[in-house]
């Protein structure tokens, strides 16, 4: 599907927003309360931005939030497949629906996200679940309003999944989970083809945004009362690529921490082939840019990421990662790392440990490799379990003793606080995170959701830290 016009197609979809709110309207009255919606997240940061778009539409046709799957009149799981147990996490979910469904029967259930990408899925939520009302996938989520009405007046399972598109439809409403900080989608889909990896498959090619519409967005949640942006996109190093107007990933980077009101910018995710000296520079130099930087590195052994298409050695992951510690004094840096990819040896795993070591991360997320039906490497010959789950243990007591240590480094210091959140554990309390992306606890002391403040991390607890006292807000202008 190509020629689709983001202007004329989202007006076409606020005119479906218009006719869902009529009948929302009247099961309301009927059933004399007001209809409330959930969008439960699986996955990425990529998803958690897809389900505020969802939840905008669903909120102007007339839905409340609801407060649990239970209470609600209509359920979207936002899905992932990005490793087999995200897949298992649905299935039980929707065994659980079925039960909720006998009780509310107006009560309906769409599913989205990545999985929904793959045919298999979508055969067997066909078969096995006919309860479930609406399919869409990742490239046509904007068309939710049109696909919902399609079913509010109708009584059959209605999919609709594309292959692919070079489309990209924004202009429609959205509701932010955090009033004061939000994601940003810079880019979509992938074409690295990491051979474990299902996203190039399920998200389709890689697509840049206009600059200046990313501009434009990033002003406009400033303008809301947004401190802090993420910009996203699988891959934001190769950010630019296919773009009528020539502009880096570093370019843009600045032009985002520009905007007046926006405190702090963070990113995700970025490739180490394509991290630029041009994007160090740039975070070098700006302190609003965050002091973090996830890269991951997914194996040390040069043999295992040739096989998994990285194009990068070992050595040259370790000489990116130190050059990023000399520049960016204080950086934090996180990674992703795979055990247990075909034909890895304990030899492999040991230079996966030596890159931990001297890289020294300051948190890594350790995934046991899951076989994606469709990649490469899901036709290769698997290992055997117990020596995977050997490894695994070894690479995660690594990685969870070295960011201890790491974390340990900031305590004494004073450094500056977004406000996220109430301590879950203390109402006296409030939770924020440091710009190296740590958690710190601290009093309240009259201060707000949202504001930036100077913490004292007195005690690291481990991965977070406590502190006794926050004094006074930081960036002047939000004040
Ligand atoms: N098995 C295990 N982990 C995977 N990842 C991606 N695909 C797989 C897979 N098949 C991990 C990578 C990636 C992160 C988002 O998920 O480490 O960086
Ligand atoms: Fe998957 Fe590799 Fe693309 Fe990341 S860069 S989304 S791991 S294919």
């Amino acid at each position: 599907m190509t020629g689709l016009n983001d202007e004329k197609e989202s007006a076409r979809q606020r005119e479906y927003i218009e006719k869902c709110r009529e009948i929302i309207a009247e099961r309301s009255e009927k059933s004399g309360r007001p209809l409330s919606a959930i969008v439960c997240t699986f996955g990425c940061q990529m998803n958690e931005r897809d389900s505020e778009k969802i939840m905008g539409s669903l909120m102007e046709m007339g839905y409340e939030r609801a407060l649990s799957e239970e209470d609600a009149d209509i359920i979207i799981y936002n899905t992932c497949t990005v490793r087999e147990n995200a897949d298992k996490r649905l299935y039980g979910r929707l065994g659980v629906c079925k039960a909720y469904k006998q009780k509310n029967k107006d009560m309906l259930i769409a599913l989205c996200g990545c999985m929904m990408q793959e045919e298999h899925v979508v055969d067997k939520i066909r078969k096995s679940y006919p309860y479930v009302d609406v399919l869409f996938g990742t490239h046509n989520i904007f068309k939710f309003p049109e696909l919902l009405y399609t079913r509010l007046t109708g009584n059959s399972q209605i999919i609709d999944i594309w292959k692919d598109t070079d489309e990209i439809v924004e202009d429609l409403p959205t509701r932010r989970k955090y009033s004061f900080k939000t994601g940003i989608n810079i880019m979509y889909g992938c074409d690295n083809f990491c051979s474990y990896c299902i996203v190039p498959y399920v998200r389709g090619r890689e697509r840049s945004r206009d600059p200046k519409e990313i501009i434009r967005e990033a002003e406009k949640a400033a303008a809301d009362g947004v401190v802090e942006v993420m910009l996203l996109g699988q891959n934001v190093n190769s950010y630019g690529k296919g773009l009528d107007t020539k502009v880096t990933f570093a370019e843009l980077l600045s032009e985002i921490a520009k905007v007046d009101g926006i405190g702090r910018v963070r990113f995700m995710t970025s490739h180490p082939k394509d991290l630029s000296p041009e994007l160090i520079q740039v975070i070098a130099e700006n302190k609003k840019i965050a002091r973090h930087i996830h890269l991951p590195l997914q194996s040390g052994s040069d043999r295992i990421l040739k096989d998994m298409n990285r194009h990068y050695t070992k050595e040259q992951y370790i000489k990116l990662a130190l050059k990023i510690r000399e520049e960016i004094p204080d950086v934090s840096i996180t990674s992703d790392i795979i055990v247990g990819f075909p034909g890895e040896t304990a030899a492999d795993v040991d230079d996966t440990i030596d890159v931990i070591e001297q890289v020294r991360f300051d948190g890594a997320f350790t995934f046991e490799y899951s076989p994606r039906t469709g990649t490469p490497a899901a036709k290769m010959k698997q290992l055997d379990k117990a020596f995977v789950q050997e490894n695994f243990d070894r690479v995660l007591s690594t990685v969870q003793r070295i960011s201890k240590e790491q974390a340990g480094r900031f305590e004494g210091r004073v450094m500056e606080v977004l406000i996220e959140g109430e301590d879950e554990k203390d109402a006296s309390r409030y939770t924020g995170r440091i710009s190296q992306n740590n958690v710190v606890h601290f009093p309240k002391m009259g201060f707000s959701l949202g504001d930036f403040v100077n913490v004292s991390l007195d005690e690291c607890m481990g991965f977070y830290y406590n502190s006794k006292t926050a004094s006074g807000c930081l960036t002047d202008a939000l004040c």
